[in-house]
């Protein structure tokens, strides 16, 4: 696992949008692998900027984002659909059917998560795969629990995702309660991970991870496994303090 320790959330922005950069300039067909939530915003920002100065083109990108809420629809303004068009898909020249995003609106939630798995499998591979830390160590949506799923499922948010999310909605109760997520095994299948994490209250999901033992209670400890990982975290998350 490579670590980076930033100065703060700008610098880890920055460093994974360099990242995420890198990736395209290599392969403009590259395959990305996209989350929501606070921490990437940053990093959107500046990959939407680098697409407007010229230095990357997303004409041929294909994105794959990491999970939906359900049931939601889509022009519902807390969907990860409309967050991704918000923070990323209308500034940038990605082609519509190269997104790919969890329907939150499927009828049968079973199926739209075999086929979403089908769909990541048929990309060939994700290149890079940007990850956020759930303050309880959920990566995507697969939450802390005794076992962990592999594949796309639906998935019960836990109490303390559902008050961690509930600051982008009215009340807590207009949280959705499920979500459709990739598993730890599509995620895992990705040939690079960025896990973006910053903040203070990231600190004990994060040392959890650096320690080196693996947990299905703190389902990021998984990415101990996986042969191509890179930790960009500001000195809060690392230290755990104000600085
Ligand atoms: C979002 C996702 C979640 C978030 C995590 C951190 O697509 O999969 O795992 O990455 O909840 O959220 P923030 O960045 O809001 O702290």
């Amino acid at each position: 696992m490579n670590i980076i320790i930033c100065e703060n959330y700008e610098e880890v922005s920055a460093r994974a949008a360099s990242m995420v950069a890198d990736v395209i300039k290599k392969d403009s067909a590259c395959k990305l692998g996209l989350a929501t939530g606070s921490t990437p915003i940053g990093m959107y920002s500046i990959l939407s900027e680098m697409y407007k100065n010229g230095e990357i083109d997303f004409s041929s990108v294909s994105s794959y984002n990491l999970d939906e809420y359900y049931p939601i629809k889509k022009d519902n303004d807390q969907s990860y659909d409309y967050f991704m068009r918000e923070n990323l898909f209308s500034k940038i020249n990605i082609k519509e059917e190269n997104i790919h995003i969890p329907n939150g609106e499927a009828k049968d939630a079973n199926k739209e998560c075999e086929d979403y798995e089908c769909t990541v499998e048929k990309s060939g591979g994700i290149d890079i795969q940007i990850l956020g830390l759930g303050v309880n160590g959920h990566i995507g949506f697969n939450e802390p629990a005794n076992e962990l799923i592999s594949k796309t499922h639906v998935t019960d948010l836990t109490v303390s995702t559902i008050k961690a999310n509930s600051r982008f909605f009215e009340s807590e109760d207009e949280v959705p309660k499920k979500a459709i997520t990739m598993g730890v095994g599509t995620i895992m299948k990705a040939k690079s991970i960025v896990l973006m994490v910053s903040g203070k209250n990231k600190h004990e999901a994060l040392s959890a991870i650096l320690n080196g033992n693996i947990s299905t209670n703190v389902p990021a400890t998984l990415l101990n496994l996986h042969p191509n990982v890179t930790v960009i975290c500001d000195k809060e998350a690392y230290y755990g303090n104000d600085l």
